[in-house]
Formats: C-alpha cells, structure tokens, sequence
C-alpha cells in the first residue's frame, strides 16, 4: 500500500477495525475510507456496489461481520450465518468487481474443528467436526475462506483470510452478560476494588488455557500482511490450499495467570476463588503461528504490558458502568 493509496476497512467500529483504523492513520496513510453502518448497510447488496464503483478502493480490510457471544450465537442462529454469508459475499463480489488489488478477510479461530490438534495449523481446517454452539458462525466464515479461494483461482484475485485468536484491547466489549474471558475479568476486579470486595469469582478451575492477542498488533499484523512484497504474499495464494493464515502470539497462559495478572495491573490485593461448578470450555485454544513467524512478523506487546494498557484506556468507562456503591 502507497500512503495515498485508497483503503477501506469495513467494521471501523469493531475492535478489529477501529485497531486497523488508528494504526493505519498513525502510520500516516492519508485515503482511508470508512462509513458507519447508519450510512452503508454492508447487507445491502446495491448499496455496497454503489459505494465500490463510487470510492473505488484498492486495498479492503474486511473486518465488518455479525459477531457475538454464546448466549447470542444461540439464540440467533440464523442472523449469524445469513448476516455473514450476505455482508462478506457483497464485499468480496464489488471488490472483485472494481478491480480491489488485495483484500484481507478476517476470520476466528472457530473455524477449526473443536478437538483440533493444539497448536492449531492452517492444515486443520475442515479436518473434523466444529464446536455446535457456533457452529452457522463458524461455517459462514469457513464459506468466505472459501470465496476468497474461489475469486482468487477463477479471476486471479489475491484475497487473504486472516484468522486471529483471542484478541482484546480497549474497544472490547465491557458487559458482563456478554462478554470475552478478560473484559470479564476486568470488570469483576474493577467492581471488587470499587465495593472492597475480599474475593474476585473467576468462572471454572482456572486450569485451561487461553492464548490472547492485544489488537494493536493484530492491527500491525494485517497492515504487514497487506503490505508484503509480491513474492512473499503469493507463497500465501496457493492453487491447493486456502489463503489462509493463522495470527496469534503462539503463546498461552492459564485462566489462573490470566485473573492474576489482572489483579496485579489493577492492584487488587484481595482473594482469587475459583468456582469449578461453572464449565471450564476447550482445556486449550492455541494458534500455530509458525506461517506468520517465518513472514518476519512477530507481537510485541507482551500480556501484562497489553492488559495495562488497555486498563488505562477503559478504566474511566468501565468504573462508569459499575453499580453506584
Ligand atoms: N474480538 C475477537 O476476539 C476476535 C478474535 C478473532 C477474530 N475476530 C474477527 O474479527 C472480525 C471483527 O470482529 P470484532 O471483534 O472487531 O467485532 P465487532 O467489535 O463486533 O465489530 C464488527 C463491526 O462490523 C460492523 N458491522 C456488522 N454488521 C454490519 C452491517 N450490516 N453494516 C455495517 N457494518 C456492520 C459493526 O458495526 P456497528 O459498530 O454499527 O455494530 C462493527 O463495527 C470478525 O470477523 C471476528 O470473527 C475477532
């Protein structure tokens, strides 16, 4: 990508485009296109073909999708594979069609089968039977895996489908009732201090591990990714292989550590219980990032630093959201 080169990330907002958004404006790109969903409802398919023929991108940072929690993905199983399937097939149909040079689509680490090999490699994709609960999510991403495959070999595009594990970061969602591991965990710490609480709950025996991402460097992830050199990014566009590659730290810490580097960012000087009765999930989710380390591209903010700086962001909004004392 040139400086003035016509960049538009779908989902702005999100924790993914809004860490695209600021890295890219840090990095002093000047054409970044953006427009919230009040002006372009990624679903409609003639809307998002107006604003393609009329902005013509070059490069599109596809981090727009339906996302959410168990209890959401549940109860609204067909929003999360219909809103998917449309809102990714309408992006990636106009950027083939307006002639995009390179698009990067996100994915998660859900699309791998629920007892896949730990750490996970590309290769395991469609090798065994996904996890039920988000299951219409994760096919409607393995279908835009699949899309990028399919315009890459019929029209000779050069789509990439990036999949990032646990990502957090300030633009996370703070609500307990629906929320990620560590949001959740700074909440409940942020409330035990505020009510001086002696112990902080944590769900499950602490013992499975997580691997977590700040999303600043997803962000410088998908902005190297985007910017490789022509031979290095063909090596990912392969005739026999989905583009695909895996974005993480390739490291992971138990629930354990994760709570108590938390009370540690925080200072809460009080109890970690753990309560075993609450299901503890996949004893391991860890990414194979050997792909992504032998490109050059490795994190570089380590959990705690990434923890601290994501509470000095958010603690003024989520100290607002705790029930007044
Ligand atoms: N968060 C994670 O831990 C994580 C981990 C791995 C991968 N990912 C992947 O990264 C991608 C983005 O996730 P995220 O966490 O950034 O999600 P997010 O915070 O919910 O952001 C999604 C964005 O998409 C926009 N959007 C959704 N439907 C739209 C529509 N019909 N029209 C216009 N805009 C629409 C939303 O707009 P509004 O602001 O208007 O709602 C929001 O800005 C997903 O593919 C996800 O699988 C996330």
């Amino acid at each position: 990508m040139n400086k003035d080169s016509r960049i538009f990330i779908a989902g702005h907002r999100g924790l993914v485009g809004s860490a695209i958004h600021h890295e890219l404006e840090r990095l002093g790109y000047t054409r970044i296109l953006t427009r919230p969903r009040a002006e372009l409802d990624l679903l409609d398919t003639d809307a998002v073909g107006n604003f393609f023929a009329e902005e013509k991108p070059e490069y599109v940072f596809m981090a727009a999708a339906k996302v959410g929690g168990i209890l959401a993905n549940n109860t609204y199983p067909t929003d999360f594979i219909r809103d998917n399937l449309i809102l990714q097939t309408n992006i990636i149909d106009a950027s083939y069609r307006n002639d995009v040079k390179r698009l990067l689509f996100l994915g998660s680490s859900c699309i791998y089968p629920k007892l896949a090999p730990q750490p996970m490699p590309e290769s395991c994709l469609l090798t065994g039977p996904l996890e039920p609960t988000n299951r219409p999510y994760a096919l409607a991403k393995i279908a835009g895996i699949e899309l990028c495959w399919s315009y890459n070999r019929q029209h000779g595009t050069r789509y990439l489908a990036a999949m990032p594990t646990n990502l957090y970061g300030p633009g996370d969602n703070y609500d307990l009732s629906n929320s990620h591991v560590l949001p959740a965990l700074i909440r409940k710490t942020a409330d035990a201090i505020r009510t001086g609480a002696a112990a902080v709950t944590v769900w499950g025996s602490g013992i499975p591990r997580r691997e977590l991402l700040y999303s600043d460097d997803l962000a410088q992830a998908c902005i190297f990714l985007m910017n490789l050199d022509d031979e290095r990014y063909s090596t990912l566009l392969n005739e026999n292989e989905p583009p695909l590659i895996n974005i993480g730290t390739g490291e992971d810490v138990t629930i354990r550590e994760l709570a108590e580097t938390v009370a540690r960012v925080l200072g809460f000087k009080g109890k970690l219980e753990f309560d075993a009765t609450k299901p503890d999930g996949t004893p391991r989710k860890l990414m194979d990032v050997s792909r992504l380390h032998a490109l050059g591209w490795h994190h570089t903010t380590g959990l705690e630093e990434g923890i601290r700086r994501t509470w000095d962001q958010v603690k003024e909004q989520v100290k607002d959201r705790l029930p007044a004392s």
